[in-house]
């Protein structure tokens, strides 16, 4: 029998070879998939056109080595796209991948190794076609929930817009009000990302509106204007750093103060099944926010939490955190958070499990 890799008058040596032996026959020579007459199989509705950046851009490497060495179901895809593990050796997988990137040709598109684990809070760099939904839990005091609904869509190479719809439920005196808070649209567009340096930097603006009861608490009663920069570092060792530092500036200061915000989070990722399972993602958050009055003090508070993937696909995660205020303790209390994301575009709910 052939020793993994070598098979006698095959080169096996490029990525170009490897694809072409062992790829093309499914995949096409172009990357765009051979016609289905040919192949002799029905395509998936999320087969790959490998020249298609908008796909190919949004799936790590490792998510792809993960389907090759294993097959298409282990990431909850069709089992019509086989295993290589035991055909192929790791470094020529690693070959192979790289030869696929080659098929899309504009480098502009931000790489999904860059679009690092979503923070409870902090807002991350990398432009996302997500819906996240977060639960909050006041642990002290009156009790009450707050449910978030945040929509994401990317448009184009590097934009994003976004909509957040809020809804509170409140102890208020032993009666329960619930209701819409103040919903947000918002817009980010990266401006910089570098899979070499493996850096993302972005720009948001979002514009609140007082749709919230503010008399009942649930909202501030007015348009608010908020812009913030974000910025996402991969670190050795699968550590990552993002910062988001950024303003709240309402219409009428006189009814809500204008307000500076400054959220950090350091997190690692640990990998099952060799690097290529199930994620794991510690993270804490350091969050900061200072009213821009006189003699105000800065609200500094530390979020650990964990992130996990639930689907075999992966695009279904959730994560869950305790907020602690660590200054002005006073009137602030500690909350549970919990979010389950789906990134809508890697497939439907019921898909990839
Ligand atoms: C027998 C046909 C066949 C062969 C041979 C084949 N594939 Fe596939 N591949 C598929 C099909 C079908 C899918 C789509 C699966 C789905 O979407 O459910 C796929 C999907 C993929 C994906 C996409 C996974 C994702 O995250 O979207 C990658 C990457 C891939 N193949 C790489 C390769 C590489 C590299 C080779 C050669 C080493 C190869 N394939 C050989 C049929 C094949």
């Amino acid at each position: 029998m052939a020793q993994k890799g070598n098979y006698p008058g095959l080169q096996l040596d490029t990525g170009k070879q490897i694809y072409t032996a062992a790829c093309a026959a499914c995949h096409g020579r172009d990357g765009k998939g051979t016609a289905e007459s040919i192949a002799g199989f029905k395509k998936p509705d999320s087969f790959p056109d490998f020249t298609r950046c908008d796909q190919t851009t949004a799936e790590m490497d490792v998510d792809w080595k993960a389907v090759v060495v294993h097959g298409g179901p282990f990431r909850g895809f069709s089992q019509i796209m086989p295993s290589f593990g035991e055909a192929l050796r790791y470094d020529q997988i690693d070959k192979v991948i790289q030869y696929l990137r080659g098929f899309c040709t504009d480098p502009h598109w931000p790489r999904a190794e860059l679009n690092l684990p979503r923070a409870l809070v902090t807002e991350k760099a990398y432009p996302e076609d997500e819906v996240a939904n977060t639960t909050i839990f006041n642990t002290q005091g009156a009790p009450g929930i707050t449910n978030e609904i945040v929509y994401e869509q990317r448009f184009g190479v590097k934009n994003q817009i976004e909509v957040t719809v809020p809804f509170t439920f409140q102890d208020q005196n032993h009666t329960w009000y619930g209701g819409i808070g103040d919903s947000a649209v918002g817009l980010k567009r990266e401006i910089f990302s570098s899979l070499r340096t493996g850096s993302i930097f972005s720009l948001d603006g979002e514009v609140g509106f007082p749709t919230g009861n503010k008399a009942r608490g649930l909202g501030t009663g007015v348009t608010t204007f908020e812009t913030f920069a974000a910025y996402g570092q991969l670190l050795p060792a699968n550590f990552f750093l993002q910062f988001q530092g950024g303003a709240d500036l309402p219409t009428h200061t006189d009814v809500a103060p204008q307000s500076l915000f400054w959220n950090t989070v350091v997190g690692q990722n640990f990998a099952q099944n060799k690097g290529l399972g199930r994620l794991w993602s510690p993270m804490v958050e350091v969050l900061a926010n200072r009213d821009l009055t006189t003699g105000a003090k800065t609200d500094w508070d530390v979020l650990p939490q964990f992130e996990v993937t639930l689907s075999k696909r992966q695009h279904i995660r959730a994560d869950v955190g305790v907020r602690i205020p660590a200054t002005n303790t006073a009137g602030r209390q500690v909350q549970v958070l919990f979010y389950v994301l789906w990134d809508w575009q890697d497939g439907k709910l019921t898909e990839g499990w």
